[in-house]
């Protein structure tokens, strides 16, 4: 027997979908579901359910936690709207409320992930029962996520600390030869007055240098509002941090970017996945003898989107691979070099701003991978 409190710990935080198309059952299922959940949306039919299911994405930018549908239904019956619901969103929990026991077909609801369902009328002591078992799977997932956005952040530090790294060598270089050029001057006493001068402005102007990649990395890290930003904002500062890699790989970068495009969205969410997207190109790159290595950023649109392409010439990506790219842990890396999770994050932070999406397009031994955003935004 679960008590009322063991079910509230988990199902407090949730924002919940019922779909319900009779008034009064509508209304008893209220008095329990407007305290157990944080928030509770009703919709009063399939149609209506389904509606109200891509405007709070649209909204909210996520998904419900949970849908609480009954079966039979006028326009569209529950069974049409969880198969539509899943197509959108094949990881959507989803609990069955239903009067009748013979007409629900039990096989398709598990094929749809459906969590459980209860008949109506509904008992207090199996509705506890039911949420809290799917409260708590919701929970598990909630801190699966967490842990991988966890992850994420730390492979991107992984990442920033090679940048870093890599932009500190020149300079620290600069400064090494120097002080060994003062001390092998001086000690030969052939040290003239401006060589002073001179090595101590250049290690002046190489420090500035290191701490000012410092504060270009710190910034890279600061959370961002959505807001309208400039398409072509964004790229330099990636563009920035990444270049000297491609150089000293080789890696040839080919830019056109609009100066005057402006989207609706978040900048840290943009410029993590630009330089996730860059890096795996980098990466292709890494094992291949192709000869002329190439990435391509360029703008295309139509009426109502703006898409930012980033386009590499690195063999392309085999068909079997191409659908679980955006799967979480999805890498073809070495163990140690990749966690497969760059794409799905990436994929994640776009897709929640304004309807944006992130996709992949194999053409030739070209992939392209193109961020679309829409030119309107509420
Ligand atoms: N431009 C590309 N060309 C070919 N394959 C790619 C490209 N970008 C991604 N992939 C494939 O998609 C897989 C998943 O990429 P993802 O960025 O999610 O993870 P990863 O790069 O392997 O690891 P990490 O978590 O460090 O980013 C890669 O392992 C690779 O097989
Ligand atoms: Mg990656």
């Amino acid at each position: 027997m679960h008590e009322f409190n063991d079910v509230y710990k988990y199902t407090k935080e949730l924002t919940v979908l019922y779909v319900e198309d009779d008034k009064y059952e509508r209304e008893e299922g209220l008095i329990v579901f407007e305290t157990l959940f944080n928030k509770i949306d009703v919709a009063v039919d399939g149609e209506d359910g389904l509606n109200r299911y891509m405007e709070h994405k649209e909204e909210s930018g996520n998904y419900y936690d949970l849908v609480i549908a009954d079966i039979n239904m006028p326009k569209k019956n529950g069974m049409e709207m969880i198969r539509d619901i899943t197509q959108i969103n094949h990881l959507q929990f989803i609990i069955v409320v239903s009067a009748y026991d013979d007409s629900l077909n039990l096989i398709e609801m598990l094929e749809h992930g459906v969590s459980g369902f209860l008949l109506k009328p509904m008992e207090l002591k199996k509705l506890l029962k039911i949420f809290y078992k799917v409260g708590e799977s919701i929970a598990n997932k909630k801190l699966q996520e967490k842990f991988m956005i966890q992850q994420s952040q730390l492979a991107q530090l992984g990442e920033m600390l090679n940048m870093i790294a890599h932009q500190w060598r020149q300079p620290l270089n600069a400064i090494s030869a120097s002080a060994i050029n003062l001390s092998l001057k001086n000690s030969m006493n052939m040290l003239e007055d401006n060589d002073i001068e001179e090595i101590s402005q250049l290690i002046q102007d190489k420090t500035q240098l290191l701490s000012e990649t410092i504060n270009d990395f710190m910034e890279f890290n600061k959370p961002e509002d959505n807001k309208e930003i400039l398409l072509s904002e964004i790229f330099n500062k990636v563009y920035m941090m990444i270049i000297p890699q491609l150089i000293s790989r080789d890696i040839s970068i080919d830019v056109e970017i609009d100066g005057e495009i402006k989207i609706f969205h978040n900048s840290k969410y943009l410029e993590h996945t630009l330089l996730n997207l860059i890096v795996n190109a980098r990466d292709v790159f890494e094992d291949s003898d192709i000869e002329n290595k190439l990435i391509k950023i360029y703008i295309t649109q139509d009426e109502k989107s703006v898409v930012l392409n980033v386009e590499d010439n690195g063999g392309g990506i085999p068909k079997d691979i191409i659908e679980k790219i955006f799967n979480p842990y999805f890498t073809t890396k070495e163990q140690g070099k990749g966690t497969g999770i760059g794409l799905y994050m990436s994929k994640k932070m776009i897709e929640s701003v304004n309807n944006s999406k992130l996709e992949v397009e194999v053409k030739d031994s070209n992939t392209i991978f193109k961020l679309k955003f829409n030119k309107s935004f509420s």
